[in-house]
């Protein structure tokens, strides 16, 4: 029988993880399907292919009383589907529910060799990686997997963020972190009722024009900002100094299109791979907003070309390019390499 330690280092609690690189398959657009719900089962086999990431989800939006057979539910896609490119993930039950440990002890054995990352929500600490990694090994261990499932922290109190360094440094097994846009706001007492996106409240307001002190006479342009800046920004850097992958959440107004792409593409400029979808409609525009479009690639090869040793400066369309915009470039060019591949 395999054991765990043939698949990474053994992790002394408390102990910093090793920097490692996650081995990167594409996952733009996370999409959550409920496992107890047989209308929505029944079209998974068929989203094989068409998306990154399948997640059954057994937390919330499942209601107390569907617990058990979202669980089943997932078992019975899982066994029952060929899921090819697409990877299959879960989203399990928090440390503080009843229901953490069933979820695991039942999935682990019964598909843990088709599922690829088991995503754990509400973390506040290394403490809650470290009881998930220790369960996962020892279920893994008896089943005899021959590969390790890999964790996925969702984002989501205030102290997780607090505590975001340690969680995601944590275990081997941390694959990334997504921030948890409608929990967070809860546990920070913030006054939005929201799944995600901005607020018409939350706004920049331009000067009133000169002697216009109120602003009566000449209407002031506004703009909303970016509820989600800060955190996605702070995410980012832990996730990238552990060397594994941040992603955006869900976005709840389904309808809302426009804003639904516009708050992806802010976690995408900001260094996020990925994005949670919630309805089929989402699928698309997280695939395309987290890939480079054709027009930044060709921009990013000009300049890898105009580099020539990749030292010095050069213009380009008027432009000052160097090192540090080269490495840029480069960044954008090994996403569009690893997403092509
Ligand atoms: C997701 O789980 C959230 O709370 O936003
Ligand atoms: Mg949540």
């Amino acid at each position: 029988m395999r054991h765990p330690k043939d698949f990474y280092a053994p992790l002394a609690v408390g102990a910093p993880a090793p920097l490692r690189e996650v081995p990167a398959r594409p996952s733009r657009a996370i999409h959550f399907f409920d496992p107890s719900n047989p209308r929505m089962a029944a079209k998974v086999p068929a989203m094989v292919g068409t998306v990154d990431v399948l997640l059954g989800n057994l937390e919330d939006a499942v209601k107390a009383d569907s617990k058990v057979a979202a669980r089943e539910g997932l078992v019975e896609i899982a066994r029952a589907t060929d899921f090819g490119p697409t990877q299959l993930w879960t989203r399990v039950n928090s440390l503080d529910s009843p229901w953490l440990l069933d979820d695991l002890t039942t999935l682990v054995p019964a598909i843990g060799d088709r599922l690829d990352v088991v995503m754990v929500p509400k973390v506040e600490g290394a403490q809650d990686i470290h009881y998930v990694d220790r369960l996962l090994a020892q279920l893994e261990a008896k089943a005899g997997l021959q590969r390790p499932i890999l964790v996925h922290a969702i984002l989501e109190t205030a102290r997780g963020m607090t505590n975001v360094e340690e969680i995601c440094a944590a275990s081997p097994r941390m694959q990334g972190l997504s921030l948890g846009p409608a929990d967070l706001a809860a546990s920070r007492r913030m006054k939005t009722t929201r799944v995600g996106g901005g607020h018409p409240g939350y706004l920049v307001r331009t000067d009133p024009v000169d002697g216009d002190v109120h602003g009566e006479r000449s209407p002031r342009s506004t703009a909303q900002q970016d509820l989600w800046h800060y955190t996605i920004a702070r995410m980012v850097d832990a996730c990238v100094a552990a060397g594994i992958q941040p992603y955006y959440g869900p976005f709840g107004d389904i309808a809302d299109v426009v804003a639904c792409e516009d708050q992806f593409r802010n976690a995408f400029l900001l260094g996020c791979v990925g994005a949670w979808s919630l309805h089929p409609v989402q699928i698309p525009i997280a695939t395309r907003v987290f890939s480079p479009s054709a027009e930044d690639v060709a921009h990013a090869r000009a300049v890898v070309e105009a580099m020539g040793d990749g030292t010095g400066a050069v213009m380009l369309d008027g432009r000052m390019e160097d090192d540090a915009s080269l490495k840029q470039c480069r960044v954008l060019l090994g996403l569009a390499e690893e997403l092509a591949a």
